[in-house]
């Protein structure tokens, strides 16, 4: 090959031979939301849901992902998009494995959800707007950023001085200042459980 990198996908194990072993099929949830509005929580309900229903699953978080494959970049939109390419990649890479995948990034606009989408794949992305309004994720303001935000301490912080781009159509709504935890999860589980065990 020209450029020296010769590829072995088609020696390895299908993905359809990974999704038997698993007795399910991959897929990526995609949660995508402001700072504080349930994100993680809700997917940390879901990764436990899931695997009281014998489901396979990861959590790929942004906090995390930031302390380590992503360590060193911001929050500049060039950052943000790297980001994001990254995630997807690993996401798909998850997801060919026949594993239910939990992506949990603010991922703040059209163009970076679309990007993550082309990367995965369409039929294996679901899109869940984690839409709880931003005078609540304020309001808890749980790791005290917006407080900084305002403050000046943290420069380009979504929702206070970078932008947030509301999903058009998601698949799956959840505002979690009108839905608690379980509510949150129960919606979800029953829009995706017929996907996931055929
Ligand atoms: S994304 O925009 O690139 O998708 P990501 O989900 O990885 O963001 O990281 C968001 C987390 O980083 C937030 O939950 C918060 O804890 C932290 N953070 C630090 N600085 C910022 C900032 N300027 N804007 C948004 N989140 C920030």
């Amino acid at each position: 090959m020209e450029n020296n990198i010769y590829p072995i996908f088609s020696k390895m194990q299908s993905r359809q031979e990974k999704e038997a072993f698993l007795g399910q099929k991959g897929m990526t949830l995609w949660f995508t939301g402001l700072s504080g509005s349930g994100k993680s929580t809700v997917a940390v309900a879901m990764e436990k849901a899931l695997a009281g229903k014998g489901i396979f699953c990861r959590i790929i978080d942004g906090d995390n992902v930031r302390c380590g494959l992503n360590a060193g970049l911001g929050f500049s939109p060039e950052d943000r998009k790297e980001n994001i390419r990254r995630v997807a990649e690993v996401c798909k890479l998850f997801t060919q494995t026949g594993i239910v995948t939990l992506a949990t990034f603010i991922s703040p606009t059209r163009e970076l959800r679309g990007m993550a989408k082309e990367i995965i794949g369409e039929d294996d992305f679901i899109e869940v707007y984690v839409s709880t309004p931003i005078e609540e994720c304020e309001r808890r303001d749980v790791k005290g950023l917006y407080a900084k935000a305002r403050r000046g301490e943290i420069k380009e912080f979504t929702g206070v001085s970078a932008p947030f781009e509301a999903p058009l159509s998601p698949d799956i709504e959840i505002d979690t200042s009108a839905l608690d935890i379980e509510e949150s999860v129960e919606k979800i589980i029953s829009a995706v459980m017929p996907k996931i065990k055929k």
